[in-house]
């Protein structure tokens, strides 16, 4: 028998994670698009808070669907359509798995984060919220979660309060704390600002909604690209994705929501596949999560962000997170060395998400220009307005980095707004 502490070290030898390193040249094999050239000169990609890029696996999966299994799901007993089903389904359960959801009736597929939202609006909101409740969000979120709302706050006589933020762009907490009071209903705040890169302390905000009783959504768009995801360690009661920012098709996304509220629930939309049972004088409303999923859903879609979450399951999301905050420190150190450059959007938490202006030049013509040499960049109010009211500026130049950047790229950036600066100034 071997000593029990010789058993100890060597079970201790056998669970010690490895190092793993990242190797980005890899990565980028996994994603032919960026292989280009724009007008001689290599794509650089760093519009990804708009869109990502999606990776071969991906591509494949939704090509095998149309090749060899497309039919439509649920309603046939056919073989095709059983393979569809199994397809479609089977990517429910892996996204349930991957986000940490209890149930698998708690993934509604939905056709991005906007829709997400909406349909909590309407048919959480509309059940829930009443003439003069309140509704609190942040000063620092996507119209996509200000404007359903305020369609809301129209309808009801309701109002939005909102979290302010400090020049650096962090929400101030003792604010958000003190919104609290007996007409408030519900909490939307994003994880990752769209235009700022913020990540919010999204934890300590459902904590304190919950400690006076009040329901939270989290908008994840731009958080599950660069992080993993426990909506059960969060403890949010919506959390709402698309797939198309995470490496995944467009046209897709997913409202994570508690089964108890959504059991509690009206349908969103009525249609095929909602229902149970229809007569003229009254319908008996489906199961979740079909009760949630009217009409012929976007089933390619839907197959290729369970291939998307296939793929994210071999990376490990921490080693990818060092990787895009290196990239953001190098990028952040070189761009605040540009004489004029101011970045918008300094917070201590960080997405790898850079928002800058340049003294005396206009964002658009920094995209213009940038364009020139290959280097794709975002400008304009990133459908945060409210945010560029904040800061007092129209616009701003947006770079946003994925895994697949490298260090090359942002040198390339760099160098491409010093050719700016030269051209327009
Ligand atoms: C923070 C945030 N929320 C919501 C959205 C809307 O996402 P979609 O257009 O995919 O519905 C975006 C898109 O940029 C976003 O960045």
């Amino acid at each position: 028998m071997r000593p029990a502490n010789d058993i100890l070290t060597s079970e201790l030898v056998v669970e010690l994670p490895r190092p793993k390193t990242f190797d980005v040249r890899k990565i980028r094999k996994d994603f032919p698009i960026l292989n280009q050239k724009v007008d001689g000169k290599p794509l650089v990609y760093l519009d990804n808070a708009a869109t990502s890029q999606k990776p071969q696996a991906v591509l494949d999966a939704m090509m095998r669907y149309y090749l060899e299994e497309n039919s439509n799901i649920h309603r046939g007993v056919h073989y095709l359509s059983e393979k569809a089903t199994q397809s479609y389904e089977a990517a429910r359960d892996k996204i349930q798995k991957y986000i940490n959801a209890a149930h698998r009736q708690e993934i509604i597929f939905v056709r991005g984060t906007t829709e997400g939202v909406n349909l909590v609006v309407s048919s959480y909101g509309r059940n829930n919220i009443k003439q003069g409740d309140e509704i609190i969000i942040s000063a620092m979120e996507h119209h996509s979660n200000i404007v359903p709302w305020q369609i809301l706050c129209e309808e009801k006589g309701a109002k939005l309060r909102i979290i302010p933020m400090d020049d650096a762009g962090e929400l101030l907490l003792e604010e958000y704390e003190k919104l609290f009071n007996s007409r408030t209903k519900f909490v939307s705040v994003n994880h990752v600002s769209n235009a700022l890169g913020t990540i919010n302390p999204v934890k300590l905000i459902i904590q304190i909604a919950h400690h006076h009783g009040i329901p939270v959504l989290i908008d994840g768009a731009q958080a599950i690209p660069h992080m993993r995801i426990d909506v059960r360690d969060l403890d949010c009661d919506f959390y709402v994705f698309s797939g198309h920012k995470v490496f995944g098709p467009t046209g897709v996304g997913v409202l994570y929501a508690k089964k108890s509220l959504l059991e509690g629930m009206p349908p969103y939309h009525g249609g095929g596949d909602m229902i149970k049972y229809v007569t003229f004088e009254k319908t008996i409303y489906n199961d979740l999560p079909n009760k949630f999923e009217a009409g012929t859903p976007n089933i390619a879609g839907g197959v290729g962000l369970g291939a998307t979450i296939d793929y994210l399951n071999q990376l490990d999301m921490s080693v990818v997170n060092g990787h895009e905050q290196e990239l953001l420190e190098y990028a952040t150190d070189a761009l605040t060395s540009i004489k004029g450059l101011r970045i918008i959007g300094t917070a201590k938490e960080k997405a790898s998400v850079i928002s800058f202006v340049l003294e005396g030049i206009h964002p658009h013509d920094i995209g213009t220009i940038l364009d020139d040499d290959g280097i794709a960049i975002r400008t304009g109010h990133h459908c945060a307005q409210p945010v560029m009211q904040r800061f007092g500026i129209p616009a701003t130049a947006r770079a946003s980095f994925a895994l697949y950047n490298t260090k090359e790229e942002v040198d390339a950036l760099v160098k491409g707004i010093y050719r700016v600066i030269e051209v327009l100034t």
